[in-house]
């Protein structure tokens, strides 16, 4: 329209100019005004190879390797992890696999709940049972926080008690602070063992918790004051940014400090400290506004400068089959090792870790995704087991072809168009994990590689493998191998294991 000519004519006229003839045939002039270009076969073949002799190499590496902070998993003290941390696990742990082999330096930082207002009436409640803390496991632990979350709400000389508990743990006091760090031990290793159950790559050291910027949280108020950045509002010191109605709350008017300014001190630590150019956080969707709230106020604070993004991605529910959210006090499965248990009762434990990833890496991360055990760990249609499923084929061919004493180098033939789309599909890898290292949508790799195991099983429909001879079969092995490889690094950036057998 703009060039005032015929489609046609301004396709004819850009195929005359695009010069693309290593990569592929004359472009052809379609329909009304389509450019169609046909790759080489040959280009096609080394895009596979390159792939087949290492399959890391094809996953574009950043022009630019960047410090990444991730904050995931993030569960809280004498707390079990619930769904919501499940999937800001899952997610974290995917996004750490696909930017770090995307060539980018990965801090993973687990910002633990174990500062809050919940200690105070736990270490009451322990002081008023004379509990053995030796004795104390994670189920204990589990039901001393239902206990002495019951009495707060019905006991106000309690609920003042434990307030004041949490003014001494914050200021240090050392017989507090004993028993406050025996809680997090418990936690620890339940947490730890949560995850080496997942699979995740999390260890202790990605450990910075709420506790660990108690001491930065009086110089940030300070400082802000002294700045008027802060000001005082209803005796509380607060910081109001634009575009905001509420202002964040630095320090609250009994002298306390909470969610928000332990977040303004966090992202400083991130971008003065560890030097990070990236910032992303992992949190249910609801978050959203506590996020955008202290990246406004870092950035006012001059904390966090323009050279620094920071993002947050937020999820959705975890849903039961009626559709409603699971939740704890309900009493259905709301527990992340209630989950695991659930669809381990169904499939071993690499089929349910990929059932469970899958399902909630393969949606939009906004939207709620049902835990429907019987539908994820199907081994047809998009789910986690069918990608294994397909990769156990893969291995299945390839080991009966060595049976047979038969051998593969490197692509050679493609004639037929299953296998021509396969190839093609297996050349786009390196890209798409580009896109999710900086979109960070993982249904993106997920949908790639469902397309990639369809094509595969259209290619073995259409394409007999081991009955083929010569050249061909080589080849076609050789394609196999490649798509095996690509679907097991693949799942492999996803957190999915891929067995050899199903
Ligand atoms: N502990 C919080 C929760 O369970 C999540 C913390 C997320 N990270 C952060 N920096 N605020 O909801």
């Amino acid at each position: 329209k703009r060039e005032g000519r015929p489609p046609r004519e301004v396709a004819a006229d850009l195929a005359r100019r695009i010069d693309v003839a290593d990569l592929c045939e004359p472009i052809e002039i379609a329909g009304p005004g389509f450019l169609n270009f046909r790759m080489h076969p040959e280009v096609l073949a080394a895009a596979a190879n390159d792939l087949l002799a290492d399959p890391h190499t094809g996953i574009d590496q950043a022009e630019r390797s960047q410090r990444i902070v991730i904050d995931y998993s993030s569960p809280n003290v004498a707390k079990q992890m619930h769904v919501g941390h499940l999937r800001t696990t899952i997610i974290g742990d995917c996004f750490n696999r696909v930017l770090t082999a995307s060539g980018h330096t990965v801090i993973p930082q687990n910002h633990v709940g174990d500062w809050g207002r919940q200690f105070g009436m736990l270490i009451e409640q322990i002081a008023d049972e004379n509990l053995d803390l030796d004795a104390l496991d994670r189920a204990g632990a589990e039901a001393l926080y239902k206990r002495a979350n019951e009495r707060l709400a019905a006991d106000d000389a309690f609920a003042d008690r434990a307030r004041a508990r949490v003014v001494a743990l914050q200021s240090g006091d050392e017989a507090t602070g004993a028993i406050w760090s025996r809680l997090i031990d418990v936690s620890k290793a339940g947490f730890n063992e949560a995850y080496e159950r997942l699979g995740v790559l999390l260890a202790d050291g990605d450990i910075a918790g709420e506790s660990f910027y108690n001491a930065m949280l009086e110089g940030i108020c300070t400082d802000l004051e002294a700045r008027g950045i802060a000001v005082v509002d209803d005796e509380a010191l607060v910081v109001f940014a634009d575009g905001f109605e509420a202002p964040a709350i630095l320090r609250n008017r009994h002298g306390g400090y909470g969610y928000d300014v332990t977040d303004v001190a966090a992202l400083k630590y991130r971008a003065q400290t560890l030097r990070a150019d990236r910032i992303v956080y992992v949190t249910d969707a609801r978050q959203h506004h506590h996020f955008e709230l202290v990246f406004a106020v870092a950035r006012k604070a001059g904390y966090v400068g323009d050279e620094t993004s920071t993002e947050h991605v937020g999820y959705g529910m975890v849903l039961g089959r009626d559709g409603r959210p699971f939740s704890t006090r309900e009493g259905t499965a709301a527990y992340l090792i209630d989950l695991l248990d659930a669809a381990e009762e169904h499939v071993t434990r690499p089929i349910a870790l990929a059932a469970i990833k899958y399902a909630d890496l393969s949606n939009q991360l906004q939207k709620d995704y049902v835990f429907d055990v019987e539908r994820m760990t199907a081994t047809t249609g998009d789910t986690g087991p069918y990608l294994q499923y397909a990769h156990a084929r893969a291995h299945r061919i390839l080991t009966r072809a060595e049976a047979e004493r038969l051998t593969w180098d490197e692509v050679t033939v493609l004639t037929e168009p299953a296998e021509q789309n396969l190839a093609l599909l297996l050349s786009r890898f390196g890209e798409i994990v580009a896109l999710v290292a900086s979109d960070l949508q993982p249904h993106k790799l997920c949908t790639y590689l469902f397309e990639l195991a369809t094509a595969m099983s259209v290619f073995y429909e259409q394409c007999p493998v081991l009955k083929s001879e010569g050249e061909v079969c080589a080849s076609r092995l050789a394609l196999c191998a490649t798509t095996r490889k690509v679907l097991a690094t693949g799942l492999g950036l996803l957190g999915i294991e891929a067995p050899n057998q199903m």
